[in-house]
């Protein structure tokens, strides 16, 4: 497929040497090291989209004027390539596309085309093969979008720039896929009815850094947000959705309703889950209910689900009163078993009866 768009490509000065680069790529972590290039587009009024160029991955001169460090207008997507038997393939990339385009309306942006998005992750994948990691890590891709236009009025910018970063990673979490603690907050809030809690735009995680931070003051590895207008129902984490396994052979999840991300993870999952004979419910689900079921031992498993984290066992929950576990504390059996199923369907080695695995190298 081609977009009616070229991306010109702008040859690298000094790529990272091979050496160099293994040895960027033999302990990542998550975010820390970067591809060689990047890939931008620019909008205006006037033009649209236009002057889409791959190129070396450099610093941008912005204005310090330019609207997103004053009114941060700003949105991104999280998305992976996986190197697979047969190449290096992308989960689901239409969903991070159309995600993006549903974020840009939200924030008064322009939204991508979807085949430009595409088009644009799929260039930088193909040009940084190499920065794809051989072991179970994986290249996540981060593209993002900016008003950059220079002007201090408060109204929807008139230029943005769009642009693909990649970044080769490893586990999210420290200790790989050892069940997490979470904190749950209860100072903050993430997001209010009418606000922007189902768009992914840096202001969402912007507001959410201090509770983050008490999480980790309070050794916790992410935050748990409860609803603004009750301070009851859960909602997500810090940069994960959650999900309840009960004793009865339900999965519960909260529900979509403009105050928590959509996740692309949360949305295979339940898919998945409901194939395995597990009765789905997208519902609200207290606080407190989650302690009494933790405590009557009828929530059986909890977990947190995300492109960076994949799925991860929630095995302690603190709060500013105590705390509690969930099952033996570690990392539960259906927790285990969607993982594998969905990573064996991300790296090729499980059937992908959805369409789910997209090749592009
Ligand atoms: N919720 C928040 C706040 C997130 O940042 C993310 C990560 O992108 C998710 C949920 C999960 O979304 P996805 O599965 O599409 O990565
Ligand atoms: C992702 O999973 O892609 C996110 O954006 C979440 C963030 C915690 C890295």
């Amino acid at each position: 497929m081609t977009t009616t768009l070229p991306i010109r490509s702008i040859p690298h000065a000094s790529p990272t040497p091979p050496d160099k680069r293994q040895a960027l790529m033999q302990n990542p972590g998550f975010g820390k090291v970067f591809s060689d290039h990047m890939v931008t587009v620019k909008w205006n009024a006037e033009n649209g989209w236009h002057d889409a160029e791959l190129r070396a991955r450099a610093p941008f001169a912005i204005d310090p004027a330019a609207s997103v460090l004053h009114y941060a207008q700003e949105i991104f997507e999280g998305m992976k390539a996986y190197r697979t038997a047969q190449g290096i393939a992308l989960f689901r990339p239409e969903e991070n596309a159309r995600r993006m385009a549903q974020s840009a309306e939200r924030m008064a942006m322009p939204a991508v085309p979807e085949e430009l998005f595409l088009d644009a992750v799929r260039t930088l994948v193909r040009k940084d093969a190499d920065w794809v990691p051989h072991d179970d890590g994986s290249l996540y891709l981060r593209p993002f979008m900016f008003a950059s236009e220079s002007f201090l009025g408060v109204r929807p910018a008139s230029e943005y720039i769009f642009c693909v970063i990649a970044s080769p990673v490893g586990a999210y979490f420290k200790g790989g896929y050892k069940a997490v603690s979470v904190w749950v907050s209860s100072d903050y809030t993430r997001a209010a009815p009418g606000g922007t809690g189902a768009a992914k735009c840096g202001g969402n995680y912007a507001a959410s850094l201090i509770a983050q931070a008490e999480a980790t003051r309070n050794g916790c590895d992410q935050v748990v947000f409860l609803d603004a207008a009750e301070h009851r129902w859960v909602e997500e984490l810090g940069g994960m959705n959650v999900c309840f396994v009960m004793d009865d052979g339900s999965l519960v999840t909260p529900p979509l309703g403009g105050t928590i991300l959509p996740g692309i993870t949360r949305g295979s999952i339940l898919t998945l889950a409901r194939e395995a004979g597990l009765r789905v419910e997208e519902r609200p689900y207290s606080f407190e209910q989650w302690r009494k079921d933790a405590e009557s031992g009828k929530l059986r498993e909890a977990f947190a689900c995300g492109t960076a984290a994949v799925i991860a066992g929630i095995g302690t929950v603190r709060f500013a009163d105590g705390s509690f576990a969930i099952g033996n504390s570690g990392d539960g059996e259906v927790t285990a078993r969607l993982r594998a199923q969905l990573l064996g369907i991300q790296r090729g080695t499980a059937a992908d009866t959805h369409g789910w695995v997209r090749p592009v190298a």
